[in-house]
């Protein structure tokens, strides 16, 4: 059989695309799987590769049982809905993902508001949960869930530590709040702070993260927690339409990801090495304390271009990067770019 994509670097068509680690086209091996995938109906449970890739993730993050997604986003959903009531309150930082990027999915779907704290590096600490917890009466909302997420996206990928999620978690708990982790990256997470997944997964009742971002998987995401809260959350999936049918055919392309979990320590890397050499360029337009994870943000400000025409210019050269926030460009490394395409990079910025 002839695959279509390269089995890594640059795309077929020479484009190196940085906008996000989400843009990876399927390995061979992952095609491979996708083909000889065993399947049954999972609305009833009956498929095998479904099952499998459930019990894997939830052993690896050692809780009871896992609920397949099709996006991350319907994963954080399915644990805010399953672990709240409409009108309760989220306890977040200001910048997270369920908060911004999720179309307003926690009101929407399950009644929910956000209490909101200004750290921009994704902390919560225990004063923040001490405030959110004080007896609210009869007149303020409950906060009843804290959500991390590790690493943070708006931050360009930079990791909560482990002992700042444990305490404050603790006294989350203790307040009877649930928690719930936002791990779309996690296992970038664990790997920048020298952990291993699970033990960032400890310091919440549920915990998501996605096949389809560093990992390298064409779709897919995943939910763990106690067995009684994933019950609730695949009757959720269902109700919002997300019960799959023969989605081992998926499924099978996000355990072969799972399972080459190790070739992230190269993104990382990748991601130093380009951030050192724009930082030699451009000091002040990069932040190299930043940059633990696959991801380097670029300000554009400290340079004589504007975001604008420095997209432009590299979308000449078949590079592609977006902003993430105005005037701040984005490259994220994954498993399709290469010491080659930081070269390439690097050239246009020399020449212009
Ligand atoms: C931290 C975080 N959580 C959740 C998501 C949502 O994932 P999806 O795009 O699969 O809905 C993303 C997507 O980039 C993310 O960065």
């Amino acid at each position: 059989m002839v695959w279509r994509y390269p089995a890594g670097m640059a795309f077929a068509d020479g484009t190196a695309d940085f906008r996000s680690d989400t843009v990876t086209r399927p390995s061979p091996a992952m095609l491979e799987a996708m083909v000889t995938a065993d399947v049954g109906d999972d609305v009833y449970g009956e498929d095998p590769t479904v099952n499998r890739l459930e019990q894997t993730a939830a052993a690896l993050m050692g809780k009871e049982a896992a609920v397949f997604t099709p996006t991350g986003s319907m994963a954080n959903q399915l644990a805010l809905n399953a672990q709240t009531r409409p009108g309760d309150e989220i306890l977040c930082v200001a910048g997270a993902h369920v908060r911004n990027y999720e179309n307003g999915a926690a009101s929407a779907v399950s009644g929910l508001s956000f209490r909101t704290v200004d750290n921009p590096r994704g902390i919560v600490s225990l004063d923040d949960v001490a405030r959110a917890a004080a007896a609210p009466g009869y007149h303020m909302p409950r906060v009843t869930l804290l959500v991390w997420e590790n690493p943070l996206t708006i931050s360009g990928g930079t990791v909560v530590p482990l002992e700042a999620q444990l305490a404050a978690s603790a006294a989350a708990w203790e307040a009877g709040m649930r928690v719930h982790l936002d791990g779309a990256r996690i296992f970038n997470a664990a790997l920048a702070l020298g952990v291993e997944a699970n033990e960032l997964a400890a310091s919440a009742d549920t915990v998501m993260f996605c096949f389809s971002k560093g990992l390298g998987a064409p779709i897919g995401s995943i939910v763990c927690g106690p067995a009684d809260t994933m019950e609730e959350a695949r009757f959720v999936r269902k109700r919002l339409g997300g019960g799959m049918r023969q989605v081992g055919v998926l499924a099978a392309a996000a355990q072969v990801a799972l399972e080459g979990r190790g070739r992230l320590a190269d993104d990382h890397a990748l991601a130093r090495s380009l951030a050192e050499r724009l930082h030699e360029r451009f000091p002040e337009a990069v932040d190299l304390e930043q940059v633990q994870t696959n991801m380097v943000l670029f300000d554009t400000g400290p340079t004589p271009w504007t975001d604008v025409e420095l997209i432009e210019t590299f979308g000449r050269h078949g590079i592609l990067v977006g902003d993430i926030t105005p005037g701040v460009l984005r490259f994220a490394t994954h498993k399709d770019v290469d010491g080659d395409d930081v070269d390439r990079i690097l050239g246009v910025l020399d020449a212009l």
